[in-house]
C-alpha cells in the first residue's frame, strides 16, 4: 500500500520510482542483477543529475524510465499512474548524438514530430526556434557529417525537446566532447533549461557536470545499482562556470568523490 499524495497544491512527484529492481539473464546463462532497490521521486520542473561507476545500472534505470526497458520489480508513477510503454511525455539524449546521416539537421530533429504524428508545419517552426535557441541557426539544411560533435549534439538535444515532452532523459550526452566543449554545452544546457524548465534526468560520469547543472545529485553504488547519497545543490542560477572554481563547490564535489569511492575520483 503506498500513500496517494493529497490532490491539489501538494508537491506530488512528476515521476515516482519505488523499489525498482532489475535482472538480466545473458545469452550465456548469465543472471545479471543491475538495479537493487532504487527509490527516486523526479519533482516537475527540477533538475537531477545521477552519478555511478560504469555498469552500475544508470542507462538501465534511464530505460525504464523512457519504456524501452522493462523493470522486474518495484513500481514507477508518472503523475501517480502506472507509467506503460514509450510515451510522448519523454524525450530522450543518448550518449551519442545518433542522427540519421541521410536527413538534414531539419529533418532529423522534426522526426519525433512525423513519429508521434504531430503537427508537422507546428514542429518546424518550433524546431526552427529551438535550433536558433542552441546557435544553430543557419544550419538547418546541414548534413550531420557537416557538424562537429558538438554542434550534432545540440542538434539532438533539439531532438530530445521537440515534441515538448515534460521529462528529458539524457544518458551522458556530453561524454565524447572535450573539455572546453563541454563546458559551454553545460552552460548551454543550463541556459536552454531555464527558459523550457522541463524536468531533466541526466547521467554523468563528471562530478563536476551533475555539480554544476543539476539541483539534486543522486550517486548510485556499483551493481547492483543502490542509490547511497542523494545531495541538493545550493548554488544560485544562472550558475557561471566561475562557480566551479569556489571553495563551496569544491567541498560539494569533494563530497560527491567520496561518496562515489575510489571508482570515479580522478575524472575531473
Ligand atoms: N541487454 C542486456 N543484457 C544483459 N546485460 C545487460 C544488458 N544491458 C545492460 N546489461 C548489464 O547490466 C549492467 C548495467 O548496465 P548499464 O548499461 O545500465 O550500466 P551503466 O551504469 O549505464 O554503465 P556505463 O556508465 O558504463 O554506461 C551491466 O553489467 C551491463 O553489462
Ligand atoms: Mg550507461
Amino acid at each position: 500500500m503506498r500513500d496517494t499524495p493529497a490532490p491539489g497544491m501538494a508537491a506530488e512527484p512528476l515521476v515516482r520510482v519505488s523499489a525498482l529492481s532489475k535482472r538480466y539473464a545473458t545469452q550465456a546463462g548469465e543472471d545479471i542483477h543491475a538495479l537493487e532497490d532504487v527509490s527516486i521521486d523526479l519533482v516537475d520542473g527540477e533538475f537531477v543529475a545521477v552519478l555511478g561507476p560504469s555498469g552500475c545500472g544508470k542507462t538501465t534505470l534511464l530505460k525504464i524510465l523512457a519504456g524501452i526497458e522493462l523493470h522486474d520489480h518495484g513500481e514507477v508513477l508518472f503523475k501517480g499512474k502506472p507509467f506503460n510503454g514509450a510515451q510522448t511525455g519523454t524525450g530522450v539524449v543518448f550518449q551519442t548524438p545518433v542522427l540519421l546521416p541521410w536527413l538534414t539537421v531539419l529533418q532529423n530533429v522534426v522526426l519525433p514530430i512525423r513519429v508521434l504524428g504531430l503537427s508537422l508545419p507546428q514542429g518546424t517552426a518550433r524546431a526552427r526556434e529551438l535550433l536558433e535557441l542552441v546557435g544553430l541557426k543557419g544550419f538547418e539544411n546541414k548534413y550531420p557529417v557537416e557538424l562537429s560533435g558538438g554542434m550534432q549534439q545540440r542538434a539532438a538535444i533539439v531532438r530530445g525537446l521537440i515534441h515538448d515532452p515534460r521529462i528529458l532523459l539524457m544518458d551522458e550526452p556530453f561524454g565524447a566532447l572535450d573539455a572546453l566543449t563541454r563546458e559551454r554545452m553545460n552552460v548551454e544546457l543550463q541556459r536552454i533549461w531555464l527558459v523550457n524548465k522541463k524536468t531533466v534526468f541526466f547521467i554523468t560520469h563528471s562530478v563536476s557536470e551533475a555539480a554544476f547543472l543539476a539541483d539534486r545529485v543522486i550517486v548510485m553504488s556499483p551493481r547492483p545499482g543502490t542509490i547511497v547519497d542523494e545531495v541538493k545543490v545550493p548554488f544560485a542560477r544562472p550558475r557561471d562556470i566561475d562557480l566551479t572554481s569556489s571553495a563551496d563547490f569544491g567541498r560539494l564535489t569533494t563530497h560527491l568523490r567520496h561518496k562515489l569511492g575510489s571508482h570515479e575520483s580522478a575524472h575531473d
